[in-house]
């Protein structure tokens, strides 16, 4: 039976996946690394701090910063994506992303937000859907980060549905690999190689209808 249904928030509900990309790609080009797109995929879903280090070392240079030096580069990326952030409206959410949560609501599915994001609060109130949520889960409320299952257990644990009741929507390697330790569906969005760990695929969130969610659940 399915319960409930939790969201990641960026790059599934709304594209700030690109965002965090654009924000840490000027962030290493100052820094002289220059990074692609393949390398993005294995920063998506991870913490801010987390993110900084691996960019670090793939340029050499994570001995060369102080503690200090990190939370000061941390804290510039951060301002250059809050700028990106503030400029978002309703029109930002990604194509189906309203109707599949007004179609849950109508369904008593419950909905859940597991953001490793602390600019999760501010995105959702740019989107103004922060009323479909029945609990929202973000980087303050956990200690451990995907892949680690804890941020999907805490929600469900929140929403008071057993994880094997849960649909976990993702469109990051860490974030799927979360939503399958939590004993929980695991629905990918995007590149079918990056998410093959999940047990459905789809390119877009156009193609995330209830209907089709619904019936992959089932099919398991
Ligand atoms: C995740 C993003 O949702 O949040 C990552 O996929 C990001 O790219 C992480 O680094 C932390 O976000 P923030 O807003 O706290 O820096
Ligand atoms: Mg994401």
């Amino acid at each position: 039976q399915l319960n409930a249904v939790i969201f990641d928030l960026d790059g599934v509900i709304t594209d700030t996946a690109e965002y965090h990309f654009i924000a840490w790609k000027q962030l290493a080009e100052e820094l002289g690394i220059t990074f692609d797109r393949a390398f993005n995929e294995q920063l998506k879903g991870v913490s801010r701090m987390e993110s900084l280090e691996r960019i670090l070392a793939l340029g050499d240079q994570a001995d060369r910063c102080t503690m200090a030096e990190k939370e000061a580069l941390a804290h510039k990326k951060n301002e250059h994506y809050k700028q990106l952030i503030a400029r978002m409206t309703p029109d930002d959410l990604l194509p189906g992303m309203l109707d599949l949560l007004r179609e849950l609501k109508r369904q008593n599915v419950k909905i859940g937000l597991a953001s490793a994001s602390k600019n999760a609060f501010t995105v959702i109130e740019r989107l103004q859907i922060g009323a479909y949520f029945d609990t929202i889960v973000d980087a303050a409320k956990v200690k451990n980060s995907k892949p680690h299952p804890e941020i999907f257990l805490t929600a469900a644990k929140q929403l008071r549905v057993d994880p094997s009741t849960c649909i976990g929507v993702e469109d990051a390697q860490a974030g799927v690999a979360a939503i399958k330790a939590a004993n929980m569906f695991a629905i990918g969005v995007g590149d079918k190689e990056a998410l093959k760990e999940a047990d459905y695929i789809v390119e877009t969130t156009a193609d995330l209808t209830y209907d089709a969610i619904v019936r992959a659940f089932y099919r398991e």
